[in-house]
C-alpha cells in the first residue's frame, strides 16, 4: 500500500499533460466511481480538475484491486499511476492505476446520491464547494478578482483598504447593518467610496476592492447582505471619463475569463458568443432615453422613478452589450452627486445594465465637489452633519471634480456564469434567510 508519504511527490491534475508515459501520485478525494467486474473506474479530483483513474486487474497488487470498489465516495486517496493519453476523456489523459492508499474513509456522504433542492445544497455549502458547479463558477470569481486588480496595477492605481467599521451611512439609512461600538453607534460598511474619494485626493488615482454590507430585507436573485464591491476613484475625473473607465474595465474582465477560464464556463455550459461581443465602446443612453424604452414595450413608467429588476430587463434587451444609463433623477440618487448643470433635475450619475437580464453591476458617478452644496445636500437627506465633517473637508482644501463608481463582483460574475442567483458565486452566502454555515 502507498505510503502516506507519498503525497510529497504528488503532482497536480492541471498539469498532467507534462507527464504522459510516466508514473506519477496524486493526491485528492474520490469523486465518483462505476464498476464493470473485471474494471474500475475511480473519478479522483484535487481540486485543479477530475482524473479517471482505470484500475484493472494484474494492473495492480491484488488487495487494491479488491478495496478499490468499496471505497466511500469523498474519502481522501493517494493513488498511483501511469499518465495516458485519452482523447475521450473530458481531461484527455486517465491514470492506470498501480497502487493506492485511503487516507480517510468518508462517512456516507450527503450530497449527490439525487437532485438536491438549494436550501440542502447551501446548507451543506461546506461540503458542495466540493461539486462541479462551484468548482467552475468559484475559480471564474478567481479569475474575476485577479483581472480586476490587474486592471488597476496596470494603469497605476493605488489600492487603498478602506474600512468596514464606520460612523458613516453613503448609501441611504435604510439598508444599514449598525453595530455597538464601545459605547458608540457604528455600522458595517455600505461601501468604501467617502474614504476612496480621501484617498484619491492624496494618490490621484485608488481603487479599494472589499466586503460591504446592506441589510437588504428583499429577497431577490440580485442581492446579498454580504458582498465585494471594487471602487475606483480618480480626482480630476468627470461623468464621461468615469463611463470610458467603466467600459473598458469590464471588457478587459470578460476577455480575461475568457481567454483563461474556458474549462469552466463549459462545465456551466455557458453559451459564450454573447461574451465575446463585450467590447468598448458600450452604447451609452440617458435615462430619459431608458424611460422611453419602457414606454414604447408597454410598461407603465412614471418618470422620477428608479428602475426594478424588471425593467431593467427591458432596457438592457435592447443591446447586445453592457448598456450605461446616466443622467437619473437626482431625487432617487446618492447626496454625494454632482447635479447636472444643464438641468439640476438631473444627477451625473450612471448605471451598468448587464446583457441577458443580469441587471445593474455597475453604479458611480461625478461627485459633488463645492463645500455648500454638499452641506445643502446632506441636510435634504437628513444626514447628521458631525459624522462628515472629515468629508466635507474633501471640499474645503484642493477640491477637484472627481468620480468613480463601484463595481458588484457577484453580480458580475452570475452574468459571466450564466447563474441565475448571486448565492451561487460567492463562497458562503449571506442573505436575509441566511447566516450558516
Ligand atoms: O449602486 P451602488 O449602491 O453604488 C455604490 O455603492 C457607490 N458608492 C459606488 C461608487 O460609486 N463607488 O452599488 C454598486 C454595485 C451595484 O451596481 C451592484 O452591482 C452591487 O454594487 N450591489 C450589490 N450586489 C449584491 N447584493 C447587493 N445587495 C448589492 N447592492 C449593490
Ligand atoms: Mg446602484
Amino acid at each position: 500500500m502507498l505510503d502516506l508519504q507519498a503525497y510529497k511527490e504528488r503532482v497536480y491534475i492541471e498539469d498532467i499533460h507534462n507527464h504522459v508515459g510516466e508514473e506519477v501520485v496524486i493526491a485528492g478525494w474520490l469523486y465518483n466511481k462505476r464498476s464493470s467486474g473485471k474494471i474500475h473506474f475511480l473519478l479522483v479530483r484535487d481540486g485543479t480538475n477530475i482524473i479517471q483513474c482505470v484500475v484493472v486487474k494484474n494492473e495492480c497488487p491484488d488487495e487494491v484491486f479488491e478495496e478499490a470498489p468499496g471505497i466511500p465516495l469523498e474519502s481522501s486517496v493517494l493513488v498511483k499511476g501511469v499518465v495516458k493519453e485519452d482523447k475521450r476523456s473530458p481531461l484527455g489523459y486517465e491514470l492506470l492505476l498501480t497502487d493506492l492508499r485511503v487516507v480517510h474513509r468518508a462517512e456516507e456522504y450527503p450530497i449527490g446520491k439525487k437532485e438536491h433542492g438549494i436550501d440542502f445544497l447551501l446548507d451543506h455549502r461546506h461540503l458542495w464547494l466540493r461539486s462541479r458547479r462551484p468548482f467552475a463558477i468559484l475559480r471564474i470569481r478567481h479569475e474575476v478578482v485577479k483581472a480586476i486588480r490587474d486592471f488597476f496595477n496596470e494603469r497605476g492605481f493605488v489600492l487603498v483598504d478602506t474600512p468596514i467599521f464606520t460612523p458613516n451611512a453613503v448609501e441611504g439609512t435604510t439598508t444599514l447593518f449598525e453595530t455597538e461600538y464601545f459605547g458608540q453607534k457604528a455600522y458595517l460598511t455600505q461601501s468604501g467610496q467617502l474614504y476612496a474619494e480621501a484617498a484619491a485626493m492624496a494618490f490621484g488615482k485608488v481603487y479599494c476592492f472589499g466586503p460591504t454590507f446592506r441589510a437588504e430585507k428583499s429577497k431577490t436573485r440580485r442581492h446579498l447582505t454580504e458582498f465585494w464591491m471594487v471602487e475606483p476613484e480618480v480626482a480630476y475625473f468627470d461623468l464621461d471619463d468615469d463611463m470610458k473607465l467603466a467600459e473598458e474595465f469590464v471588457s478587459y474582465i470578460v476577455q480575461r475569463v475568457l481567454e483563461n477560464r474556458r474549462m469552466e464556463l463549459e462545465i456551466l455550459e455557458r453559451d459564450t458568443a454573447p461574451l465575446e461581443k463585450v467590447t468598448p465602446p458600450f452604447p451609452k443612453i440617458t435615462y430619459d432615453e431608458a424611460v422611453k424604452i419602457l414606454h414604447e414595450n408597454g410598461v407603465d413608467f412614471q418618470w422620477g422613478d428608479d428602475f426594478g429588476g424588471a425593467d431593467e430587463t427591458i432596457i438592457s434587451n435592447q443591446f447586445d452589450k453592457p448598456v450605461i444609463v446616466h443622467r437619473y433623477p437626482a431625487e432617487v440618487k446618492a447626496f454625494y452627486m454632482k447635479r447636472d448643470p444643464q438641468n439640476e433635475k438631473l444627477a451625473l450619475a450612471m448605471d451598468m445594465l448587464a446583457p441577458e437580464g443580469y441587471g445593474e453591476i455597475i453604479g458611480g458617478s461625478q461627485r459633488e465637489d463645492d463645500y455648500d452644496t454638499l452641506l445643502k445636500r446632506l441636510e435634504e437627506h437628513n444626514l447628521p452633519r458631525e459624522p462628515f465633517e472629515w468629508y466635507l473637508d474633501l471640499r474645503r482644501y484642493g477640491s477637484v471634480p472627481h468620480a468613480g463608481f463601484g463595481l458588484g463582483l457577484e453580480r458580475t460574475v452570475a452574468w459571466i456564469c450564466g447563474v441565475q442567483h448571486v448565492r451561487e458565486t460567492i463562497p458562503f452566502p449571506r442573505t436575509i434567510y441566511r447566516l450558516t454555515p
